[in-house]
C-alpha cells in the first residue's frame, strides 16, 4: 500500500480506481445476477452514467487549475476521456449486441424512431477522433488544430446531455419524471463551459486572486 502511494498520487489512484473498479463491479454483478429484472437495460444505463461523468469529470479539469492554480487534473484529463471513451464504446456495444443481437435492420429502424439515439450516435462518432489523437505523438503531428479538433468536447457534452435526459423522458416545464439527475449534470457541464469564456475567467481569476489576497494578509497579521 505504502509502496502503490509512493508511486502514484491520490488523485491517479482514484481516477484510475474508479474506472476500473465501476467495470469490475458491473460484471460481477451481470454474472452474479445482481443487475435488476432487466439486466441489459441496467447495464446500458449505468456504462451511459459511468461515460458522462467521466466526461464531466474530464471537463471539470480547466477549470479545477484556473480556479485554484492546481496543476494536477491537467495530467489526468486524458486518463478520464478515454475512460469515458471506454464507458461509451461498451455503452454502444451493449445496445448493438446484448440488447439487439446484432439484427441491423432492428438497430436502424430503432434510430429512425427515436432521435435521442441519433443525438448519442453523434455524440459517440465525434469522441471517436477525440480518444484517436488523445496521444502525445498526434498533438505534436496535429499542432495548432489538435487545440481545435479537442474543443469539439464542447459541443459533444451539450449533446450526451441531451441524450440523457431525452433518454430519461422527464418534462422540464411540467416538472415531471426524472429531471433532477439530467438537470444537475447539465447545470454543472454549462458551469464547466462558462468559466472556459475568457471574460468570465478573468474576473474568476481575479475574485481568486483577491480572496487569495485576504487570506494571506489574514494569515500575516495572525502571525505578528
Ligand atoms: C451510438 C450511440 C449511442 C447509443 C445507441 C446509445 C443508446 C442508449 C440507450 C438505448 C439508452 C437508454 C437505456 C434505457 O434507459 O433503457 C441510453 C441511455 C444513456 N446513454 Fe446512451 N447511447 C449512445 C451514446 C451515448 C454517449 C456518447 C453517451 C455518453 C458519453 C451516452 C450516455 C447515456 C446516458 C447517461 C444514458 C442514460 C442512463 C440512465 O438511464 O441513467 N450514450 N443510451
Amino acid at each position: 500500500m505504502k509502496k502503490l502511494f509512493s508511486r502514484y498520487t491520490p488523485l491517479q489512484i482514484a481516477v484510475h480506481g474508479y474506472a476500473w473498479s465501476a467495470l469490475a463491479m458491473l460484471v460481477f454483478q451481470f454474472f452474479t445476477d445482481n443487475l435488476t429484472a432487466n439486466p441489459i437495460q441496467a447495464l446500458e444505463q449505468r456504462t451511459g452514467r459511468h461515460a458522462l461523468t467521466l466526461l464531466v469529470l474530464s471537463l471539470a479539469c480547466t477549470p479545477l487549475h484556473t480556479l485554484f492554480q492546481w496543476n494536477e487534473p491537467l495530467k489526468r484529463r486524458r486518463a478520464l476521456g478515454l475512460y469515458a471513451f471506454m464507458y461509451v464504446t461498451i455503452h454502444v456495444l451493449i445496445f448493438l449486441d446484448l440488447d439487439y443481437g446484432l439484427a441491423w435492420s432492428f438497430v436502424f429502424r430503432e434510430f429512425i424512431e427515436k432521435p435521442r439515439l441519433i443525438v448519442g450516435l453523434l455524440a459517440f462518432l465525434l469522441l471517436i477522433p477525440l480518444a484517436w489523437t488523445s496521444f502525445d505523438i498526434w498533438k505534436a503531428r496535429l499542432g495548432k488544430n489538435w487545440k481545435r479538433l479537442h474543443k469539439t468536447v464542447y459541443l459533444i457534452a451539450p449533446l450526451v446531455i441531451l441524450h440523457y435526459a431525452w433518454s430519461k423522458k422527464g418534462d422540464l416545464f411540467a416538472l415531471q419524471g426524472e429531471i433532477v439527475r439530467p438537470l444537475i449534470y447539465g447545470l454543472v457541464v454549462v458551469l464547466f463551459l462558462a468559466l472556459r469564456i475568457p471574460q468570465v475567467r478573468k474576473t474568476v481569476v481575479s475574485l481568486r486572486d483577491r480572496v487569495m489576497g485576504q487570506v494571506r494578509k489574514r494569515g500575516s497579521a495572525a502571525s505578528i
